[in-house]
């Protein structure tokens, strides 16, 4: 019998290219980004080395970087003063609040040469730190959570986002924003929903980078990462609700789930490379133990591979410039 020989698949960097099944491009990358209110310059996040919290000028600039290389998109995050924070997170949809500002300045900025994107969610504004209100129990209240993403979202349209993110796990929160946002004439805002979140410990990093106020957990709104099948639950439902894409997060630990997602999706497929699995990689690096940029490359493309059509990830103008 005649041996069967992939390795010609493999003889050559140019051969290793035309048989390669996916391809990185700036286009699937997106960059999540934070905005802090009351600092004079771009400052350092300690546990995310390279990545900044930025003033509403450096925030521009760096959106400015990424429309000229050409990437998919920004997604913003608003880290507000402290004492604006309340139980509700009503800062967040104050017109003045930092993350619409922010909005604002970068959508004039870049016009429709990238897709703008922000973060629907309370945790940031909330003094408890919670991604929804709570009752007087102290619960999460589900629906009067959704009452304020609507809100939210409809201030991010106005501000000047192409596309929000609802990234709180509350039920309905996909149908009740697009509703929100058809009623005041923001038919043409998209909702990349946050479908599939699990109750990630890799999220530890991105809590330093909005000075977040959260004691105790998420558990009762993000998934329990033991469950992959639920992940398909989530996506289906926020599909049937007119999410214009939907996601999974993490990405790296939950490509199972973001396979399963991608095979079943009509609408795009996104995957989140958390802040843990950014600052796991950065620390191995500056110890010298891992190539860095290979490492960050092979990442990047596992996620593409397992299925994601667009990948936020904290390297991704670093990473799109290489290409
Ligand atoms: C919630 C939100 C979180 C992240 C993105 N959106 C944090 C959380 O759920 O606690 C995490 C992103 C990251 O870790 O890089 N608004």
């Amino acid at each position: 019998m005649v041996t069967i020989r992939p390795r010609r698949a493999r003889t050559t960097p140019a051969m290793r290219r035309l048989m390669r099944e996916v391809h990185l491009h700036p286009a699937r990358l997106i960059l999540p980004a934070f905005v802090a209110d009351g600092i004079c310059e771009p400052t350092a996040i300690a546990s995310m080395p390279g990545v900044l919290q930025h003033t509403l000028d450096s925030i521009r600039a760096l959106a400015s970087d990424c429309a000229a290389t050409g990437l998919g998109g920004i997604m913003l995050f608003g880290v507000p003063r402290r004492e604006e924070k309340d139980a509700q997170g009503s800062i967040g949809w104050d017109e003045q609040g930092i993350l619409n500002r922010a909005l604002a300045g970068v959508r004039s900025e870049v016009g429709d040469d990238l897709v703008v994107m922000a973060d629907t969610c309370l945790d940031e504004f909330t003094d408890h730190g919670h991604c929804g209100v709570l009752d007087e129990r102290g619960r999460i209240d589900n629906d009067r959570t959704v009452d304020c993403y609507v809100r939210l979202a409809q201030s991010q349209a106005a501000a000047g986002a192409h596309m929000v993110g609802p990234s709180g796990m509350m039920d309905g929160q996909v149908a009740a924003i697009r509703a929100g946002l058809d009623a005041q004439g923001d038919t043409d805002v998209s909702i990349l929903a946050y479908s599939a979140k699990y109750a990630s410990a890799f999220f530890g990093p991105f809590r330093e980078a909005v000075a977040s106020s959260l004691q105790g957990d998420r558990r009762t709104y993000q998934q329990d990462p033991a469950n992959r099948r639920e992940g398909v639950r989530e996506a289906l439902l926020d599909i049937d609700q007119g999410a214009d894409a939907v996601m999974v997060k993490p990405a790296g630990y939950y490509l199972d789930v973001l396979a399963d997602v991608a095979e079943i999706s009509p609408v795009p497929v996104a995957a989140y490379q958390v802040s843990g699995e950014y600052a796991m990689v950065e620390a191995a690096a500056a110890n010298g133990w891992i190539d860095r940029e290979a490492v960050i490359t092979e990442s990047l493309t596992a996620i593409m591979r397992a299925g994601a059509d667009m990948v936020l990830s904290y390297w991704a103008l670093e990473a799109a410039r290489q290409l």
